[in-house]
């Protein structure tokens, strides 16, 4: 049963949700003229002032490059608070999550707004583990990647590529049913895109899904089984990759759920405006950086392990260097999700007998960091890429694959937001403005002229 229909405080006739008996009034003075712009409060007593009628009113916009200060929409699925380290889905702590939920439960409440009574939940798995096989000759697809290409931009092709399967969920404005069926087909055949992905990056055959195994279980036989397999892949890994998954879910506007946003105000259909959240993810600065800390860990590795002189370039500003998994646009303390993967990392590595100089050397590095003025004046502290890949490595996961990992779990997230975005009463393709800072009106001038 989905959420109803959205009423949000800028489109209620009545007081807003909190109760406040009239809306708060922010003043805006330019040009002389003083306006009053209505100030929208969360429930979690966020407050936005609302600028829709700013440029009618006053002909000025506001400017807020990266968007640090700007909401992009009202949204009822992922609340955080960077400077507490609060990170909750429909209001369940993620602490929650992580130790009780599966990734489906978790999917199910991002997209739903509701943890599902077991009836319903065994529909949703039963109605996506129908969809794990390709599309017939989809695979083939594998085979046009030339060697060395990156698993991301197979994900993402192969993404936009299921659209071409699916003509009866393209429709620009798709009725609920059709939501719901784009939703569950995407949950079912993207872990079969990843793992594909993977096999194919390392050369290795396809292993297709096997119907006795779901979730979890079905993605990691994909990924490492061998064709026929009936061994069931180690629990220790099914739970330290369910944990992860679920992590990595959601996290309210970030890059790449903003993109998926501004792609499907387009009303382009959900295939592509995911795989356009996959493009965005795959950045160095959003998802990627889980690949490019284990990267930079072996650096400092090769390097003889003395991380002081990293520490050191990443303060010069004129070195190129960033402390990778280090410091968030929103966490101004800890990512709850860090001291979760931290916390993870002993557990996994223990139970497989594995022991990791990388972990060690992540350790200390955070120790040093949270010592340095540097870091703490800016509040950059771990990020959710800090010690995820410690864990990827030791399930035998490549780095490459890292990012697809974080595209497997941010899905949910992804298709939620896709999902409250169509069905959101003020719903309006993404068309930001500008200020103009190029050349005023000029002459044409032949280049022959130009002198
Ligand atoms: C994710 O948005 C999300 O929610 C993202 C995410 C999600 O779940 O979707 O949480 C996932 O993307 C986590 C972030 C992963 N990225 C990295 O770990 C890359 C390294 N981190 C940085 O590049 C940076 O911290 C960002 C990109 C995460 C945040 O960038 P901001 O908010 O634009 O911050 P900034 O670049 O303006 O930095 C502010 C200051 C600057 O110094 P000053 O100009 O004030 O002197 O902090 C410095 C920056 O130079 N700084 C760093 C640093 N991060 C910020 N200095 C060294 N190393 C770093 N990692």
């Amino acid at each position: 049963m989905s959420a109803e229909k959205q009423q949000h405080p800028m489109d209620l006739q009545e007081p807003d949700p909190t109760g406040n008996p009239s809306p708060a009034i922010a003043k805006l003075s330019i040009d002389g003229k003083t306006i009053d712009l209505p100030v929208v409060t969360g429930t979690e007593q966020e407050k936005g002032v609302d600028i829709t009628k700013l440029r009618a009113q006053t002909g000025a916009v506001t400017i807020d490059p990266g968007f640090a200060n700007t909401a992009s929409c009202l949204s009822d699925i992922t609340f955080l608070d960077g400077e507490r380290g609060i990170l909750r889905y429909r209001g369940v702590p993620i602490e929650e999550l992580a130790e009780h939920a599966t990734y489906t439960d978790t999917a199910y409440l991002l997209i739903h707004g509701n943890l599902a009574p077991q009836r319903e939940l065994d529909q949703f798995s039963g109605r996506i583990n129908q969809k794990v096989n390709l599309p017939a000759g989809l695979e083939k697809f594998y085979d046009c990647f030339p060697k060395g290409t990156h698993p991301m931009a197979m994900l993402s092709a192969m993404a936009a590529a299921l659209s071409g399967s699916y003509p009866a969920l393209l429709n620009p404005t798709p009725t609920r049913e059709e939501i719901d069926e784009v939703i569950v087909t995407l949950l079912g055949q993207f872990p079969t895109l990843c793992a594909y992905g993977y096999r194919k990056g390392q050369g290795l055959s396809l292993i297709p899904p096997r119907q006795d195994l779901a979730g979890v279980a079905s993605f990691l036989h994909m990924m490492n089984g061998r064709p026929g397999d009936q061994q069931d892949p180690n629990p220790v890994a099914v739970n330290a990759l369910r944990k992860i998954l679920i992590l990595h879910a959601d996290h309210e506007q970030n890059c790449s759920t903003s993109t998926v946003r501004l792609v499907g105000s387009s009303r382009a259909n959900a295939f592509v405006s995911i795989a356009s959240g996959v493009a965005a993810l795959w950045g160095p600065l959003h998802g990627g950086a889980n690949q490019a800390v284990i990267e930079m860990l072996e650096q400092i590795r090769a390097d003889g392990g003395e991380f002081s002189k990293f520490i050191r370039m990443a303060k010069d500003k004129d070195s190129g260097f960033r402390m990778m998994g280090f410091g968030h646009r929103v966490y101004k303390n800890f990512d709850p999700r860090a001291r979760i993967l931290k916390a993870s990392c002993d557990e996994v590595l223990g139970k497989l007998g594995i022991h990791d100089p990388l972990l060690d050397l992540a350790k200390q590095l955070e120790a040093a960091a949270l010592k340095d003025d540097y870091f703490v004046s800016r509040k950059l502290y771990p990020n959710v890429d800090f010690y995820s890949g410690i864990i990827l490595r030791a399930l035998g996961i490549p780095t490459e694959q890292f990012t697809v990992i974080f595209a497997l779990g941010r899905l949910a997230g992804w298709l939620a937001h896709w999902k409250e975005m169509l069905e959101s009463p003020g719903f309006r393709i993404g068309r930001p403005r500008q200020i103009y800072t190029g050349p005023t009106q000029r002459r044409f001038v032949r280049v022959a002229q130009r002198g």
